[in-house]
């Protein structure tokens, strides 16, 4: 469960290792900074109130809507207050709260309960002239869209779909490398957070858990001449949803968190460190610092590497063995006549 542990009742942590406040922060952001620091101490209404520099009763009203907005706030006299329990579904605060600290910044973030999909409001918000990077994020997806024009299954709460826009203004071979990058970034994000090694990218950009699929990447940019305007990458992660929330024709391939591990993990953490791990993977493309690195790090997360594949290229049908990829991200194909394939785009599928 998202629960915290059970609280103490001993006195908060000493006043001066709370946080401080940032220049320009929310002070909602700021006081779940302080309450998620502490967890499961209390920290007393006074200690807030000098903290935030306002009244006791201005905290009280503060904490009021954290609460109205589904975080489960304990308070009791003497001691102060706790969170006891983060909702299982996106939220503004403390999605707010847990960026605050990050080195990369976000210049805005959107929640929706339900959007057509992220990616979509994402190009809107591009053409609104909205300054990036900024993060769009939905508990649900009434429309979400997938590679290759399929559909991105996307049931309300506990899951994430997040899409994240630039304007990176650089020419395309630059980033030719980004969604691989990203994918492998990820992957060994979720990798420490669940502490295991089972979890692969498969070429392209396909997030497995073992042999099943738990989440999916689109990357889609607007080019003008051979140089990148904006560039939106948007993530499905399936976490705590249940097998029953999907189609019967998705069921035999997918995966989420919540069925490997039989319990939930905390969504709201999950997706800030994720948007944390997109903006600095986006500052080692940009600035060139993945090409010493891209295919030892590929190999470690390389879900294909050595298994017989099938795929469809130029009307054609092919077999082969995946041999890994070359520096641009090209899909290494030996064929069974012994001749090597490369592919740049696409997809391929196990041969069983
Ligand atoms: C795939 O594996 O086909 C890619 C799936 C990408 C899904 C995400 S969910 C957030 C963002 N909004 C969308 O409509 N799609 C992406």
């Amino acid at each position: 469960m998202s629960n915290h542990p059970p609280g103490k009742r001993k006195k908060s942590l000493n006043h001066s290792r709370k946080p401080a406040k940032i220049k320009g922060e929310d002070p909602s952001s700021y006081l779940l900074r302080i309450l998620l620091s502490s967890v499961p101490y209390y920290v007393s209404g006074t200690i807030l109130a000098q903290k935030l520099k306002m009244s006791r009763v201005g905290i009280w009203s503060r904490i009021d809507k954290l609460r109205k907005s589904g975080i489960k706030i304990e308070a009791y006299q003497n001691l102060g207050y706790r969170i006891v329990h983060e909702p299982n579904k996106l939220n503004f605060w403390l999605l707010s709260a847990r960026l605050a600290n990050s080195s990369s910044k976000l210049k805005s973030l959107h929640l929706h309960e339900s959007i057509d999909s992220t990616n979509s409001e994402a190009e809107r918000l591009l053409a609104n002239q909205t300054a990036t990077p900024f993060a769009v994020a939905a508990n649900r997806q009434i429309n979400g869209r997938g590679r290759l024009g399929r559909k991105w299954h996307s049931p309300k709460n506990g899951n994430i779909y997040l899409s994240i826009a630039f304007r990176p203004e650089v020419e395309i071979s630059r980033l030719k490398t980004f969604t691989l990058w990203q994918g492998i970034m990820i992957c060994d994000f979720l990798r420490q957070q669940l502490q295991t090694d089972k979890i692969f990218v498969k070429w392209p950009n396909d997030l497995f858990f073992k042999d099943k699929k738990i989440g999916g990447i689109l990357t889609e940019a607007s080019i003008d001449g051979d140089r990148i305007n904006s560039l939106i990458l948007g993530i499905g992660l399936n976490l705590n949803s249940s097998l029953s929330d999907y189609p019967k024709e998705l069921k035999d391939d997918c995966q989420t968190l919540l069925e490997i591990h039989g319990r939930q993990v905390r969504v709201n953490e999950y997706a800030s460190k994720i948007i944390e791990t997109i903006l600095m993977a986006y500052k080692d493309c940009l600035h060139d610092k993945t090409s010493t690195y891209l295919l030892e790090k590929w190999r470690g997360v390389d879900f294909l590497c050595g298994k017989k594949i099938k795929f469809t290229h130029d009307n054609s049908s092919y077999t082969g063995k995946a041999m890994g990829i070359d520096a641009e991200g090209n899909l290494e194909i030996k064929l069974r006549n012994g001749k090597k394939k490369f592919l740049h785009s696409g997809e391929v599928q196990i041969q069983k």
